[in-house]
């Protein structure tokens, strides 16, 4: 039996894996290797647990770090897991340290690389994930492209053989737990929320996240007159506790700041909410499939289409455009079937297999 390693790190990997991981099960030979770049349990072990994924045959353990520390980290422990493991193919996920440095790794053993969310693209170079995502690009071998726009990114830059619009591996998820969440609703009260009265906040963003630029959205925050849950990430709560600005939020009556939560949880808040207010890239597709109107504090996106249909807005950080899309922002256009029809992982699967049979000639039809 064929083998096929995962390699994940980071909260939106875990997500991405169970659907693909689920699908190949009982073809394939299977290993886990999870980076340990998220570690706390409420950014790791939770999505394993509530998403059924097997515990991981090995964890890196390399932490958190600079950029060069964590990937070169990375690159040194998992090379003699691969050398060890030797599998036919490696499955690396999104963006992250994590997937730039398995993809690294990888191509220094000459092991093909399926590449899940290949072709997205910000075109900001100062975003370390574009670099990420640009450089495991160059050495992938199977490109899952999410949409028709990542497939003409990747043309764009001379990518053109095995490259496959297999439609967004996280609608796959997303379409197998929205109707098991539609009676969920008795979380509102936990967190005395009403449904569609309260707006869902996220961020994480290294460039949201320095002192000027955290200040400038926590002002805007505070302004909100909406209930406001905001379930924070480490990065976000050391980062406002390090300038003194926690305090600024917990000290508002309408805001409630918790914990990181669960998929399940996340998707119950997503749902229920009246609008979010996010920079995260998983988030804003969510809101879009869901029909959630969604601002994005971010200069741009990778999601274009989201906002070429109206349901998106970007407003960076400036605290009076946010304030005002919090306001004025109600979009009610149609949306599209842009990120595929929740098969993702089943077309991934007929490729991966097309290709370790040896059967797979130049360009493969996944409608076949
Ligand atoms: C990383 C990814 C980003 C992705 C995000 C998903 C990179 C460059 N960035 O950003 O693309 O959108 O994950 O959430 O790979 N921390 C903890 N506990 C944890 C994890 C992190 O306390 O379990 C804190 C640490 O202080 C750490 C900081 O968060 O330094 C940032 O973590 P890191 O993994 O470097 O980046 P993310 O912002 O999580
Ligand atoms: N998410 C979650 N709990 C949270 C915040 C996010 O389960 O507290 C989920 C969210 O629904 C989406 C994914 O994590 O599926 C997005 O991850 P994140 O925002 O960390 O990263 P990005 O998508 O920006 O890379």
């Amino acid at each position: 039996m064929n083998k096929i390693v995962h390699i994940v790190g980071a909260r939106p990997q875990f997500i991405k894996m169970s659907s693909l991981f689920s699908v190949l099960k009982d073809s394939y030979d299977q290993v886990i290797i999870h980076t340990g770049q998220h570690y706390d349990f409420d950014m790791s072990d939770i999505f394993f647990d509530q998403l059924n994924i097997p515990e991981p045959d090995y964890n890196l353990e390399i932490g958190s770090g600079k950029h060069g520390e964590q990937t070169a980290k990375i690159i040194i422990r998992l090379e003699e897991k691969l050398i060890k493991e030797k599998p036919s193919i490696v499955i690396v996920y999104g963006d992250t340290n994590s997937t730039l440095g398995a993809a690294i790794a990888c191509s220094k053993l000459n092991i093909p690389i399926a590449h899940v969310e290949a072709g997205v693209r910000s075109f900001n170079r100062k975003m370390p994930e574009e670099i990420n995502r640009i450089i495991t690009d160059k050495v992938s071998t199977l490109h899952f492209a999410p949409t028709k726009t990542a497939v003409d990114n990747l043309a764009k830059e001379g990518i053109k053989g095995l490259v496959f619009n297999t439609g967004d591996i996280m609608y796959d998820i997303l379409k197998k737990n929205l109707t098991k969440i539609e009676h969920r609703k008795s979380l509102l009260k936990e967190y005395n929320l009403k449904e569609g009265e309260y707006v869902l906040v996220t961020i994480h963003r290294e460039a949201n996240t320095d002192r000027e630029n955290l200040e400038k959205i926590v002002s805007a925050l505070s302004l909100i007159e909406e209930p406001v849950i905001f379930p924070l990430h480490p990065r976000t709560k050391k980062r406002l506790v390090q300038y003194n600005l926690l305090h600024k939020l917990i000290g508002k009556r309408n805001i409630q700041i918790i914990n990181p939560v669960g998929y399940i949880e996340m998707l119950i808040l997503e749902k229920f909410s009246k609008l979010i207010v996010t920079d995260s890239g998983g988030i804003q597709k969510e809101a879009y499939i869901i029909g959630i109107p969604c601002i994005t504090l971010r200069e741009e996106t990778e999601w274009i289409e989201t906002v070429n249909d109206g349901w998106n807005i970007i407003v960076g950080n400036d605290a009076k455009k946010i304030l005002e899309g919090v306001k004025e922002f109600h979009p009610r256009g149609r949306r599209k079937n842009v990120f595929g029809d929740g098969n993702s992982a089943l077309n991934m699967k007929k490729i991966i297999t097309s290709y370790l049979n040896g059967s797979m000639k130049d360009k493969l039809d996944i409608n076949d």
